[in-house]
């Protein structure tokens, strides 16, 4: 995925490179000073804004950020441990890494950080040696500090506590954005333990950031010309933060609040938990203009006995009560949502109800995926596990009925006329890029000036990823 689609809806397996604007990549050139850092951002929206908040954190002591590893002074790996194609993946990059350093660079210093960090620290600092740092996700703030220790000692760092709220205070006040959009963390962490998943073990507790502390952030990002914020948490709808006036606001509360701010046009959040969508923020999403009609919201199964052995919490009748409550306030709203096939007992019959819910619900767009074990997790050591063929079959059937929706979802906005904010130039021929209300990559053709704006774009062709249209009268 590349730095432009970088708040594209995200494929945890694809990694995103943070680079600096070209334009301060030249200017740095000559400043024999300048160190020069690498980061490589595997894994969800949190990752990819801690990545971008690393690098705010390393620009006072001198790093700039850069696209290739090969000469970097530095290299950061921020990891995802979801699935264990996710995690496996750093293991082969470090190779590579070691490589490069060996030719280009020996003296380059290599971290890992996020949340193959957490779960498998020691195990990095064995099975790799070219690394020099490991750090969680709750602690890249001390980069400067461990940077110091490896230079200091050539030794090893390894940090993996759990302060979110340190973190938090201690992030430089500024960031440093490029493009008109941008995510914004507001909630880490997960106290909900769903059996499939590593997350709570590698991201700690549900932790929610105070009001203040996102409205000057979301403030900041406006004035360097932002117009669109996607305010990301593991489980962003159980956000319960301090607001000014001393009590805790929901997610509903804040998006009201941030909906305040000039210059932001565009507001949308995720990843929302299907028990955490309380009748505030449906009102919100009601009635809020600035909101964007395209919800994810996951349910993972449509069969209630697997929903329960995933500790999910809900029943599909629940979901789909949710669903009908959403869309009556919002009928525009377009959904999205995770799907997982070969959970442990899953038969065919609990397969055939995910396929009906999804033939029932009706989905804009989604992510699916054969469950992946997780060490650690409950769903490990579960009996019926679920043979690979089967995964593989079942995956199959679901995607071809899922991107056939995704199809028909885009075809149905033919002739319709949307509001897309334009990222720039695309990547092939003179025609703009931008993102529709549902997220949908839009090409048109247009004057560069457009660039930074809001536009409405009436439909002409859609494919399964895609919109291309012409700017209305
Ligand atoms: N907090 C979000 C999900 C975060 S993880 C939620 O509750 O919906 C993103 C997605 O990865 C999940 O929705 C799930 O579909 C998928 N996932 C998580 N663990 C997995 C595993 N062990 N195997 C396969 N997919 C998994
Ligand atoms: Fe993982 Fe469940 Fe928490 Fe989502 S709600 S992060 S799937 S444990
Ligand atoms: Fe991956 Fe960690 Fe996100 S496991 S999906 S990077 S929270």
């Amino acid at each position: 995925m590349s730095p432009r689609d970088k708040n594209a809806p995200r494929d945890v397996d694809t990694p995103v490179i943070i680079a600096a604007k070209s334009d301060v990549t030249l200017a740095q050139k000559d400043n024999s000073n300048t160190k020069k850092v690498f980061i490589k951002t595997y894994g969800c929206q949190m990752n990819v804004y801690d990545s971008e908040r690393m690098a705010d954190v390393l620009a006072p002591i001198g790093y700039a950020p850069v696209d290739k590893p090969d000469f970097a002074d530095l290299v950061i790996l921020n990891t995802c441990h979801i699935r264990e194609k996710a995690a496996e993946k750093v293991y082969s990059e470090l190779g590579r890494i070691r490589n490069h350093k060996i030719k280009n660079k020996p003296d380059m210093k290599v971290a890992v950080a996020g949340c193959v960090a957490q779960a498998e620290g020691a195990e990095i600092m064995r099975r790799a040696p070219v690394v020099d740092m490991v750090l969680g996700p709750q602690t890249y703030h001390k980069l400067p500090e461990m940077i110091a220790k490896v230079h200091r000692k050539s030794g090893e760092v390894l940090e993996t506590e759990f302060d979110t709220i340190e973190k938090f205070d201690q992030l430089p006040k500024t960031r440093s954005v490029k493009g008109f959009t941008a995510f914004l963390t507001i909630q880490e962490g997960c106290d909900k333990f769903c059996t499939f998943c590593v997350v709570p073990y590698t991201r700690g507790a549900e932790v929610s950031r105070k009001v203040q502390q996102i409205v000057d952030e979301a403030r900041d990002l406006a004035r360097q010309g932002v117009r669109e914020i996607t305010l990301i948490g593991q489980n962003v709808n159980a956000y319960l933060g301090e607001g000014p006036d001393g009590t805790n606001w929901g997610l509903g509360e804040l998006i009201r609040h941030v909906a305040l701010i000039g210059g932001i046009d565009r507001i949308r959040f995720t990843t929302s938990h299907p028990r955490d969508m309380d009748d505030d923020l449906i009102r919100v999403i009601g009635e809020e203009p600035k909101l964007m009609p395209y919800l994810h919201l996951p349910i993972q199964s449509g069969s209630n006995k697997i929903l329960r052995a995933m500790n999910r919490d809900h029943t599909y009748a629940h979901y789909k009560e949710l669903i009908g409550k959403i869309r009556a306030a919002r009928p525009e709203l377009a959904l999205s949502g995770d799907f997982i096939v070969g959970f442990p007992g899953e038969t065919d019959a609990d397969f055939e109800d995910t396929m009906k819910c999804v033939r029932e619900v009706g989905y804009a767009s989604s992510f699916s995926f054969k469950y992946s074990i997780r060490p650690g997790t409950p769903g490990a050591s579960m009996p019926r596990q679920v043979p690979e063929d089967v995964k593989t079959e079942r995956l199959k059937r679901l995607q071809d009925l899922l991107y056939t929706q995704q199809q028909d979802f885009n075809q149905s906005l033919i002739g319709k006329t949307l509001s897309v904010l334009v990222e720039g130039t695309a990547r092939k021929g003179s025609q703009l890029f931008g993102r529709s209300p549902y997220i949908t990559g839009t090409h048109f053709d247009g004057p560069e000036s457009l660039i930074g704006t809001i536009v409405e774009v009436k439909i002409l062709e859609a494919g399964r990823n895609s919109l291309i249209g012409v700017l209305a009268e």
